[in-house]
Formats: C-alpha cells, sequence, structure tokens
C-alpha cells in the first residue's frame, strides 16, 4: 500500500485555499505552495515514479485532473480579482459630480480695450475698415511725411522714445495715415486703433504709453463740414444724444486747418471742465506730396495730390475717464485689480 495522501484531500485543501485567498499575492502565495517547483502537487507528481506501476497510472490520472482542477481554480478566482480591484479603484477615483466647484478668477478685457470696441463699433457702422500699424517706427512715416521736418519746432510736442538704432517707438498713430495711402490708392475710410509713448512727465491725465485711435478718410470734395459731423456721431455713439462737443482752432503740421475737439466732462469731484479728446484737421498738402513721392519711389502712381480728407487722432483712456468718472489716468496700468474689477467686462 503506498502512503500517498489521498487526492480527495488535497484537492479540498487546495481549492478552500484558493476561494480564500482575497488578494492578487495571497493567490500566488496558494499557486506555489501548491503547483510551484516544489508545491504539494508538484512533489506528488514527482513521486509517481517511485510507485508500483500497478499503482502509479491510476494515482497519475488523478493526480493530473487534481492539478487541472487546482489550475482552473487559481485561474477563475484570479480573474474574479483582478475584476474586484479595478471595481474598487474605480469606485476610489470616482469624481463626485456634486461637489461645488473650484472659485477659480475670471479676467475680462479691460475698460481700454471695450473702449477701442466700442469704437470700433461706431466706425463700422461708418464703413470704415480697421488696420493697425507698427508700435516701432522711423523718424520718416512718423515726423517727416507728416511735415514735420527735424528742425521744425513741433517735434517737441512729440517728446519721443528713440531705440539705439535710430528708431523710434510711434509717439501717435499718424504714421499709419502714410503707410497706408503709400500702399492704398483713395477714396478710402479707415481707423487706426493702437499703442503709442511718450517721454513724458506723467498726471491725472497724461501717461507715457497710452492709446490712441486715428482716423483718415480721402476721396472727392471732402470738407471740415464732414469732420465735424462724424466726430459728433461718435460723441453721440459714445456718451449718448446729449453730448456737447467743442472745437477749437489748434496746429498740427500735418494739417490745415487743425482743430482739438473736446467734451464736457461732469467730473463726479465736482470739477467739471472741457476735456480734450483730440486732434483733427483737414489732410495738409504737404502730406498728400510727401505720400505720392513715397509711391512714386515703390512704383506707384501719383494718386493724392488735388484729393481733400480728414483726419482725426483721439485717447481712449480719456474717453474712459470722462465716461466712467474715472480721475486719475494713471488707476488704468497701475494693475490694481481693486480698480479694473469694476470695470470688468462680460466674457463672451
Ligand atoms: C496727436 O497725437 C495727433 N497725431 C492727433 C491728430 C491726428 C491731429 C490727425 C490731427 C489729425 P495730440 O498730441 O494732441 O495729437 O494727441 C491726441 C490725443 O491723444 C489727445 O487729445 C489726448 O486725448 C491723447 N493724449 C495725448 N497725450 C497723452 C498722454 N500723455 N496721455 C494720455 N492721452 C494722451
Amino acid at each position: 500500500m503506498s502512503s500517498a495522501p489521498p487526492t480527495e484531500a488535497l484537492s479540498t485543501e487546495a481549492l478552500l485555499a484558493t476561494g480564500q485567498a482575497n488578494t492578487l499575492d495571497e493567490l500566488q502565495a496558494v499557486r506555489t505552495r501548491y503547483l510551484g517547483k516544489s508545491g504539494l502537487i508538484t512533489r506528488e507528481l514527482g513521486a509517481l515514479g517511485k510507485l508500483p506501476a500497478e499503482e502509479r497510472r491510476a494515482r497519475g490520472a488523478a493526480l493530473n485532473l487534481l492539478r487541472a482542477g487546482v489550475e482552473a481554480a487559481l485561474r477563475e478566482r484570479g480573474e474574479t480579482l483582478t475584476r474586484a480591484t479595478l471595481a474598487a479603484r474605480l469606485a476610489a477615483e470616482a469624481t463626485d459630480v456634486s461637489l461645488p466647484g473650484l472659485d477659480l478668477p475670471v479676467g475680462g478685457p479691460h475698460l481700454i480695450s471695450r473702449i477701442l470696441g466700442d469704437l470700433e463699433d461706431i466706425y463700422a457702422r461708418l464703413g470704415y475698415t480697421v488696420v493697425e500699424g507698427h508700435e516701432v517706427e522711423d523718424d520718416q512715416h512718423n515726423f517727416d511725411a507728416l511735415n514735420i521736418p527735424w528742425y521744425h519746432p513741433a517735434r517737441d510736442l512729440w517728446d519721443t522714445f528713440w531705440l539705439e538704432d535710430g528708431r523710434l517707438l510711434r509717439t501717435h498713430t499718424s504714421p499709419m495715415q502714410v503707410r497706408y495711402m503709400a500702399s492704398h490708392p483713395p477714396p478710402l475710410k479707415i481707423i487706426v486703433p493702437g499703442k503709442v509713448y511718450r517721454y513724458e512727465a506723467t498726471d491725472a491725465t497724461h501717461e507715457s504709453m497710452f492709446h490712441q485711435l486715428e482716423g483718415l478718410v480721402v476721396g472727392e470734395h471732402v470738407s471740415m463740414a464732414d469732420l465735424k459731423g462724424t466726430i459728433a456721431e461718435m460723441a453721440r455713439g459714445l456718451f449718448g444724444p446729449a453730448s456737447r462737443v467743442r472745437f477749437q482752432p489748434s496746429y498740427y503740421p500735418f494739417t490745415e486747418p487743425g482743430a482739438d475737439f473736446s467734451v464736457w466732462w461732469e467730473n463726479p469731484r465736482g470739477e467739471s471742465r472741457w476735456l480734450e479728446l483730440g486732434g483733427c484737421g483737414m489732410v495738409h498738402p504737404n502730406v498728400f506730396r510727401a505720400v505720392d513721392d513715397l509711391r512714386e519711389e515703390r512704383g506707384l502712381e501719383r494718386v493724392y495730390e488735388g484729393k481733400t480728407g480728414f483726419a482725426f487722432g483721439l485717447g481712449p483712456e480719456r474717453i474712459a475717464m470722462l465716461k466712467y468718472g474715472i480721475p486719475d489716468i494713471r488707476y488704468f496700468y497701475a494693475n490694481d485689480l481693486r480698480v479694473l474689477e469694476q470695470f470688468r467686462g462680460e466674457l463672451e
């Protein structure tokens, strides 16, 4: 008689251990215990050779059956445990969509961007095209072609930031008049929004970086009356139908005649007064001549001499001050959120 343990007892024990394994690690330990290199079943299989031939056959068949049964049970338990582990992980990592969200700070367009947007809307309705120029300019476009030669005293009006290479930060958006006419024939109606720079002492109404919106209309028989009507229409669009605009003669080398225009400022601190918004005038014949010279240099036709046109340039910061009762221009770029958040635009 053999002293080998009965296969039934081994089977019951192995299947029980498999069923009781609660993790993949525990299951691996059961596999090693029974089916590993020196596992209990493996050892029994190895001992078959020592059995008498008449017992070997039946015991071999029973052990193979046992091994197949235990392997199947281990596989099945393994799949169950893998599924359970995954389910537990998914449950642990699930997003609770009912939790309140994080309160992220929301930005919005700066007040000046919104004023520029309002201006673009007003002028788009009047048929103007929006174009943009260069913040780094040369003195030909910023001064010379605008009838401001180097020796002209008017250059002092535009204190300039010069770059080391001889170029400059544009002191106004007017150079774009020259650039646009040099490459486009009349008739034309454009506005040019953008940043400009002046090397000057700042105060409540002056910054060293600010914005301008330039306007230029050129065609046949364009008149000062057209210019005044356009500015008044803009003021009504910005400040309402009762807004008051005043024109006063002024000097700009690139206009003849030239004027400044102001809007009545109801200052909340009781310092109401006319606030100058911009300069304007009829385009000076010397500007048309300079533009035609530039066109000729490029092989383009001289088409501007004899034309008429008006131009204007205004400061949107001044408009924002008027419209929202902001007493000091320096608030716009001091980046104090307490100021800016009061005028935060809604995000589209
Ligand atoms: C000019 O810059 C001319 N290029 C405007 C112009 C265009 C005249 C076309 C005629 C024809 P002026 O230097 O006045 O002009 O500036 C125009 C406007 O820019 C001013 O009325 C004011 O609203 C604004 N502005 C000027 N300097 C400052 C400053 N330092 N800070 C804030 N706004 C300013």
